[in-house]
């Protein structure tokens, strides 16, 4: 678990912050849910064959004797918490969360023990257009990050628990005489997780895949004709997509569409927010028979690619006030109060004895963009002076009330 410095927090909030916007724009609704729950809510939600649950959930035994575990996703806890507070009772929710989650991952760049996800699941839609939708709001804060270039979408369609269990079988009497040939962890796999085989990335598994026989197949017509809708609604959305018919993602929770946005420019962690539909989970919970669909953003992940494009000046503040002496300190803050009143810039004021060339210091670690200073003249006239720290421009000295005009002036 590691620490988000100011900079790399700047830039996980503002990622935080376009997915929020968006989620707004749709209509979604926030909801909270604990860190904490109990262990066997992931077991039996997500399956224990997944690495998030049969490998990598941090748990233990409180106080009390319970078995809980730190949540290693969120669809599981919103389907508790809709259950629990009946929210589908005449009514189909449409709702985001955000937060940290826990795997015991081995760690690399883009891969943390502590992560954090901001979601959308919405219930009680069993259309296709709300799968576009989902995948609509995804694709929008891709686009207004400008980094759409950088991500693509792939979709998928799993069909029903059924024809995956026929599929399994498929699969298995395939690859059950090839399994010497196949990888490690997919020989392990055959025996615990065999559609997550299609999900390997090694060339020789991948080779042996071609001949395998395939999920589409196994699907039902019905299946067939949605996943279709779903594609003709992207399209018709303006939503670009590549059908992956190796994408199987990882819980059992999933049905029919499957989807990911992955990239090749964070080395081994290609898929920055992923998700599906999930028409049995609420049941498999203990609700009434309620579909489901949604997908988590990885915020950590996100943030890393926009390292890649041209970022905004990052900077701890916009404007700093440096008062020559202590006696220009009052009159530093009242003017340090009126900027933040009327601006939206970030204010910061120079506490601490020293000399000019000190202070001035001070001033440029800050990265502001502007140093306002006041000695005993602009003390006299109610006046500061205006010095760039990030221009050849040359100094000006101003009444307080014109400030504003001269700092507007120079953002725009
Ligand atoms: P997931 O694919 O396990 O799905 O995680 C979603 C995203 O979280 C991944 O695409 C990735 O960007 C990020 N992520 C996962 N593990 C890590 C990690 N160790 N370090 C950094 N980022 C990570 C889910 O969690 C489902 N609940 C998504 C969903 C919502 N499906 C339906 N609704």
């Amino acid at each position: 678990m590691r620490d988000s410095l100011p900079q790399e927090a700047a830039r996980l909030s503002r990622v935080e912050a376009k997915f929020k916007e968006v989620f707004r724009k749709y209509s979604y609704e926030e909801i909270r849910i604990p860190v904490l729950e109990s262990k066997e809510l992931f077991y039996h939600g997500l399956g224990e064959s997944s690495d998030a649950v049969g490998k990598e959930m941090y748990s233990f035994i409180d106080r009390d004797g319970k078995e809980l575990a730190l949540r290693p996703e969120g669809t599981a806890s919103v389907v508790r918490a809709l259950i629990q507070n009946n929210l589908c009772y005449n009514d189909r929710p449409r709702l985001w969360y955000e937060g940290p989650m826990f795997r015991h991952e081995r760690p690399q760049a883009g891969r943390y023990r502590q992560f954090q996800q901001l979601g959308v699941e919405a219930f009680g839609f069993a259309e296709p257009t709300i799968d576009v939708e989902i995948i609509q709001m995804g694709n929008e804060v891709f686009r207004q990050l400008e980094l759409s270039a950088l991500v693509t979408l792939k979709i998928n369609s799993i069909g029903s628990a059924e024809a995956r269990a026929q599929y399994r079988e498929r699969l298995i009497e395939a690859l059950t005489p090839l399994s010497e040939e196949l990888d490690e962890d997919s020989r392990k796999r055959l025996q615990t997780n065999p559609l997550r085989i299609l999900d390997s990335k090694i060339p020789k598994t991948k080779e042996l895949l071609k001949d395998a026989p395939k999920l589409r197949d196994s699907l039902s017509d019905n299946a067939k004709e949605r996943f279709d809708d779903v594609l003709e609604l992207l399209a018709s959305a303006g939503v670009e997509y590549t059908v992956d018919p190796h994408l199987v993602r990882g819980f059992d929770y999933y049905s029919d569409t499957v989807f990911e946005w992955v990239t090749d420019h964070l080395g081994a962690q290609d898929a920055v927010c992923a998700g599906g539909r999930y028409d049995g989970l609420v049941e498999l919970l203990g609700g009434s028979p309620t579909p489901g669909v949604g997908f988590a953003a990885g915020i950590d992940r996100i943030a890393k690619l926009c390292e890649q494009q041209q970022e905004p000046r990052y900077g701890a503040a916009d404007v700093y006030l440096v008062p020559m002496e202590e006696v220009h300190r009052e009159f530093v803050n009242s003017v340090a109060q009126h900027l933040r009143c009327h601006t939206d810039l970030r204010i910061r004021e120079h506490i601490g004895a020293g000399n000019m060339r000190n202070k001035m210091r001070w001033a440029d670690k800050s990265n502001a963009i502007w140093a306002l200073i006041v000695g005993d003249t602009e003390l006299q006239q109610r006046s500061v002076t205006v010095k760039w720290l990030r221009s050849e421009r040359s100094q000006v000295s101003t009444s307080v009330e014109n400030l504003l005009t001269i700092l507007q002036e120079n953002l725009e």
